[in-house]
């Protein structure tokens, strides 16, 4: 998007390790040498509707079309992180490094967690089951975009992005339930910021000044 006015106030570099498409989602590999993507919708009409704002959601005609982002920078304890066991991190995020259950369910599919009331299998304070507590129904209306951030010798972690229809169900309601999850001692927050990001071509411009 160029226009006189607009100006470049801050970048920052970073790369998706692995990026590639497995069954319409796109996937990487994040600093913690897990999966990203496999909760993100399969199809170009699933991304549609979790994160493109819909003419019938009272928003202003010109932003129809267009997506909240957050954008979240997020340092990880990296050399921490990998004192622990791999079995224990798996215990952490709550899906096997290439992205399968912890149960054994295959990654595309849907693990039972009413199964696991107790967290014996997938903890309750497993980063998805907190992200996704409830299998039955729907996913959380997002959908996750992150890249690896590497700055110097000790600064690296993930740029992490979302995009959704709505803030405080997509973004707001999952970081909520974040809280506490057994993944936080290992990750410090250090910047970020919401956005909205107009729909493609220019013509929302004219309407929006
Ligand atoms: C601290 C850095 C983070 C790391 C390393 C991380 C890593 C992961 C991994 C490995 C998965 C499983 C694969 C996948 O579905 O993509 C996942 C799932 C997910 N994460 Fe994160 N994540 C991070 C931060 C966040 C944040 C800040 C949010 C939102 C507030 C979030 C929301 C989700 C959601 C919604 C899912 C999918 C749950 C599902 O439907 O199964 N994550 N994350």
């Amino acid at each position: 998007m160029h226009t006189s006015q607009w100006r470049v106030r801050w970048r920052i570099e970073g790369v998706r390790p692995e990026n590639r498409t497995e069954g319409g989602r796109g996937l990487a590999r994040n600093p913690f040498h897990f999966t990203e993507g496999h909760g993100n919708p399969a199809s170009s009409a699933g991304v549609t509707e979790r994160a493109v704002i819909p003419a019938d959601q009272d928003e202003p005609s010109w932003a129809v079309g267009g997506s909240y982002q957050v954008i979240r920078i997020i340092r990880l304890a990296t050399d921490f992180w990998d004192r622990d066991s791999i079995h224990e991190q798996e215990r952490i995020i709550g899906r096997r490094r290439d992205g399968r259950w912890l149960d054994g369910t295959p990654s595309d599919e849907q693990p039972v967690f009413a199964a696991d009331p107790h967290g014996k299998t997938t903890p309750l304070d497993a980063h998805v089951r907190r992200a996704a507590p409830d299998r039955r129904r729907l996913p959380p209306p997002m959908v996750r975009r992150s890249y690896n951030y590497h700055q110097g010798t000790e600064d690296q972690g993930l740029i992490f992005s979302c995009f959704q229809r709505v803030l405080d169900k997509g973004f707001e309601a999952v970081q909520h339930r974040l809280q506490g999850e057994a993944m936080s001692k290992y990750t410090l927050t250090v910047g970020g910021g919401y956005f909205f990001v107009p729909p493609p071509g220019d013509a929302w411009l004219a309407a929006a000044t």
